[in-house]
């Protein structure tokens, strides 16, 4: 696969999908072909399994489906939207993706971590983030935040506080145990000082980037992409 994989991982409230989307908007200044995606979603199929997902009150979901449902929508979205970006040599940015069901099924839910790896392994076969940012904060400052957006309220905002803690802590180790394969970013500051940190963080670990993806150029400054 000659593209390359980035995805944003972090707790709740973190800026992820924000940063993602400046990301993208950055990247589509040098780089013909750049897919802005997110999990769980970016497919037909994906969204709705979304929708299952994300319904709080609806019905009764033990852990273990839950954790399936998640992998089920990465499976469709990997076979229909990443793998086939990679293999064109685009450049993708990903909100979520496998270490969000290690942080959220293992972590947060308690499911046991080499069952939730395993199951991955069926829906992504060999694809793999050429960089992980972890967008981290704390807890509390990022549950205060989505409430105070008034976003939409999902099943995981009504978590109690300690299952984001474990979310948060399983993040931290997963970024330490690899930390060739992480940048962890504070994201408690302004967007614009951690987009900043973004930038640095491809220009630093992904040098290549301008010349493996399609038409590849370096947009001139990381400034001036509000
Ligand atoms: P979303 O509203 O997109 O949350 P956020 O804006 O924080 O990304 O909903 C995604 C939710 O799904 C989020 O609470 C994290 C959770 N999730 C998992 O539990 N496991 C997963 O594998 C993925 C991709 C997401």
């Amino acid at each position: 696969m000659r593209g390359r994989f980035i995805v944003f991982e972090g707790p709740e409230g973190s800026g992820k999908s924000t940063q993602a989307r400046r990301l993208a908007d950055w990247l589509r200044g040098g780089i013909a072909d750049v897919v802005l995606t997110r999990e769980p979603g970016g497919t037909a199929l994906g969204e709705r399994i979304r929708a299952l997902l994300l319904a709080h009150d609806a019905y009764a979901m033990l852990p273990e489906a839950e954790a399936l449902l998640y992998a089920a929508a990465r499976a469709q979205h990997v076979g229909e939207v990443v793998r086939p970006a990679l293999e064109r040599s685009a450049a993708v940015v990903c909100d979520r993706f496998v270490d969000s069901s290690i942080a959220y099924q293992a972590g947060g839910r308690g499911l046991p971590i080499e069952e939730i790896v395993a199951i991955q392994r069926l829906a992504i076969g060999d694809v793999r983030p050429d960089l992980r940012l972890l967008l981290d904060l704390p807890v509390v400052e990022g549950l205060r935040r989505r409430f105070a957006a008034g976003e939409e309220i999902n099943r995981f905002d009504r978590a109690e506080t300690a299952f984001h803690e474990r979310v948060r802590s399983v993040y931290l180790r997963l970024a330490e145990a690899e930390p060739g394969a992480w940048v962890v970013l504070d994201a408690a500051r302004p967007p614009d000082e951690v987009f900043r940190d973004v930038i640095a963080a491809i220009e630093e670990r992904l040098p290549d980037l301008w010349s493996v993806v399609v038409a590849g150029a370096r947009p001139a400054t990381a400034g001036g992409m509000e």
